[in-house]
């Protein structure tokens, strides 16, 4: 069985952590949690494979402390989790949920108790209901709600968290939330797409500047970003990548560290982007602590008819996860070296989420093999005179993998959804040892 590389293998202080989010391990229908987005998407027919949703989830919510302590089992620095907007405030403004907020207090408290160090991320993808009523991430007013959300619940955990990330993946709750429709709330609209992409960014801005000014430390975001390979070397197809690139990776990179958006991107959305955009490029591209990567596969791009982005994925020829996802290490290291030089300079850099889906069971060589192959990209990376600060395993249990339910197993550590028992895997072993100080 391949080994992972030791933490010997890392610069000192590096820092080893696992990441999961509210909706997907919580169960979102308990502690008074008010309605989401993903509830209303889920018992929407068609759109979760087996109507699945994160009603019970991994009942994280009640088995937080075995939770806690297969963490310590782990051996990590640090802990990237979510907190859900709807727990915190369920109508998404007004009066708070006393009970969702001590849940958090605690969730942090026994984390600073095993001394691993809080990752908070405030938005991992479960809108309040009653915001999609007024339209959501299509309504500019989002930016100043989710400020307020920010200070109701820093006012109570912030004290003791160690970093801070707004918005998870601002590509996925744009694109695939708005245009093609594969997430909450499901829409396939250019124009509702344009303009989440840019709120999203907006509300990062506004809620950054709102943890500044009451000295919030160490404030970051998490971007996901996908390696687009063209599907042929002819002019067309590699125009149609550089779009897929320009609109997956560059705007939100470009936005957030140069205050501009790409033209590739502009092409298609410029004209749906919501009147004067340009003068919240400042408030967008406030300086950041660090950048996060989210980095799993590679895409193969053709271009084809239609209206712009007028490309479609073809099939590669590497082996595949159990999402279909190419396995592609290279790839991880390319962007780590072109965040850096292209963007980001002497900032540090996180890999915030990497791993991959297998049905391997609690014997999961495969999962290993691919931890092995990512984390020797990071090294790589790191000799390549990068400054990438740690890296998070994508995901510390088995969970809801939004539309596709809980088929798809990322987790360290096995869950059965019957009982609910947890089940560390081989790949939570390996970690373990490799983690071993
Ligand atoms: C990322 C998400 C995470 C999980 C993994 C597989 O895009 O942040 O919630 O779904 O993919």
């Amino acid at each position: 069985m391949t080994d992972l590389p030791q933490r010997a293998a890392f610069p000192d202080g590096f820092l080893f952590g696992a990441a999961t989010s509210a909706y997907q391990i919580e169960g979102h229908a308990q502690g008074g949690a008010g309605r989401t987005h993903w509830d209303d998407f889920a018992a929407t027919p068609g759109n979760v494979v087996n109507a699945e949703d994160g009603a019970v989830a991994c009942d994280h919510l009640n088995r937080m402390d075995e939770d806690l302590d297969l963490l310590g089992q782990l051996g990590v620095d640090v802990y990237r989790f979510s907190t859900s907007w709807a727990r915190v405030l369920p109508e998404g403004r007004g009066a708070a949920n006393e009970t969702g907020l001590d849940f958090y207090d605690r969730l942090v408290d026994g984390l600073v108790a095993r001394g691993i160090k809080p990752a908070l991320t405030l938005y991992h993808w479960e809108l309040p209901s009653a915001l999609a009523d007024l339209g959501g991430w299509r309504n500019r007013d989002i930016a100043g709600w989710f400020a307020d959300y920010t200070e109701v619940l820093l006012d109570r955990i912030g004290d003791r968290i160690w970093s801070v990330a707004p918005i998870n993946e601002p590509f996925c709750v744009g694109w695939l939330g708005h245009f093609t429709g594969d997430h909450a709330p499901g829409l396939r609209d250019i124009r509702a797409t344009a303009r989440a992409m840019h709120h999203i960014l907006l509300a990062h801005g506004t809620a950054t500047a709102a943890m500044r000014a009451r000295g919030q430390q160490n404030l970051g975001a998490v971007c996901n970003l996908e390696f687009a390979h063209p599907a042929t070397d002819k002019l067309n197809d590699r125009l149609a990548a550089e779009r897929y690139e320009a609109f997956y990776n560059r705007f939100y990179l470009q936005g957030l560290t140069k205050g501009s958006y790409p033209e590739e991107a502009l092409e298609g959305l410029g004209a749906h982007l919501p009147a004067g955009w340009e003068a919240d490029m400042d408030v967008i591209s406030a300086p950041l602590d660090w950048l996060g990567l989210n980095y799993y596969t590679c895409k193969r791009i053709a271009a084809a008819p239609g209206p712009w982005p007028a490309l479609r994925e073809v099939d590669g020829p590497l082996p595949k996860t159990d999402m279909g996802w190419e396995v592609y290490p290279d790839g991880l290291r390319h962007f780590l070296t072109w965040v850096a030089s292209e963007f980001t300079g002497n900032l540090p850099l996180y890999v915030t989420e990497n791993g991959m889906a297998s049905r391997s069971g609690t014997e999961d060589a495969d999962r290993i093999a691919y931890l092995a192959q990512h984390l020797d990209a990071a090294c790589a990376a790191l000799a390549d005179g990068v400054p990438l600060a740690g890296y998070f395993v994508w995901s510390l249990l088995d969970n809801f993998e939004w539309a596709l339910g809980y088929g798809k197993r990322f987790g360290l550590v096995e869950v059965d959804f019957e009982t609910l028992e947890r089940r560390p895997k081989a790949s939570f072993d390996a970690l373990a040892k490799a983690l071993h100080r």
